[in-house]
């Protein structure tokens, strides 16, 4: 084999440094028209996507993004109004409505069972109802005497008070009372006074018709109530409790 002149390797060497940047500008034009693509070009590619599609299965397919003016209409969303069934749209709005309704129906049938569940409950019992209200019956409980009921767990003092009881609860000068307040205050009939039996003090049943004032005398600290029940000696702060009570008719006492 002859040997290769120098004139011919340089030759050589300058046709592969050719072919080399030839191809490579190829490669970067490709690369750069890709992505520099004309929505002309996109569409076209687009068109011959679907057109292979349709000859490779036979299947047609009407794209909802095609026709995209530029590149920025990809951003929007676009219209599939024309593959949703005309019937379609109020009859599942109906359903939604029935839905909502039926479940705020059971949704206020239960709280309505829970809060009068809650509420029988909590009241009161029949016997306790019962036991709310004590009825006495006057005619029996002579003048000038007392009794002594239980109401609610506690006793109350029902006194028939005299003519002169009622004169000398009347004529006390209120302004000397620890706690001061009118006999007329007290009661709804001057001949009848009816007050809890339970001292202000420590809570002791105080005696009645004994004490320094002719009325009642708790033994514990030595408290002295007149024939008002109001204190006028001793520890006790206050005068004794007048409960709720009415006369309903004549010699009907209802304390409640
Ligand atoms: S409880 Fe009546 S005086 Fe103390």
């Amino acid at each position: 084999m002859p040997p290769v002149s120098q004139a011919a390797v340089s030759a050589a060497r300058q046709w592969t440094k050719h072919s080399l940047s030839t191809s490579s500008n190829v490669s970067r034009i490709t690369a750069s028209s890709l992505l520099t693509s004309t929505p002309e070009s996109q569409k076209r590619l687009a068109t011959q996507q679907t057109s292979t599609a349709s000859a490779q299965g036979g299947a047609s397919f009407d794209s909802p993004f095609r026709g995209q003016k530029s590149a920025t209409d990809f951003n929007k969303v676009p219209s599939f109004k024309a593959y949703m069934s005309r019937g379609s749209e109020p009859s599942t709005r109906v359903f939604q409505y029935f839905m909502v309704g039926s479940m705020g129906l059971l949704a206020a049938a239960g709280a309505k069972a829970t809060v009068q569940d809650f509420l029988v409950n909590m009241s009161a019992s029949a016997d306790v109802l019962a036991m709310a209200k004590v009825e006495v019956d006057l005619s029996a409980i002579p003048e000038g005497k007392n009794v002594i009921i239980k109401w609610r767990g506690k006793p109350v003092f029902i006194r028939h008070r005299t003519e002169g009881e009622i004169k000398e609860a009347e004529s006390v000068k209120v302004e000397s009372l620890r706690d001061p307040q009118q006999d007329s205050e007290r009661v709804k009939k001057p001949e009848w006074l009816i007050m809890l039996g339970v001292c202000t003090h420590l809570g002791c049943v105080p005696i009645g018709e004994a004490g320094d004032y002719g009325g009642w005398f708790c033994p514990c600290h030595g408290s002295h109530y007149d024939i008002s029940g109001r204190v006028r000696r001793g520890p006790a702060p206050l005068n004794l409790e007048v409960p709720e009570y009415e006369f309903p008719e004549d010699g009907k006492l209802v304390i409640g």
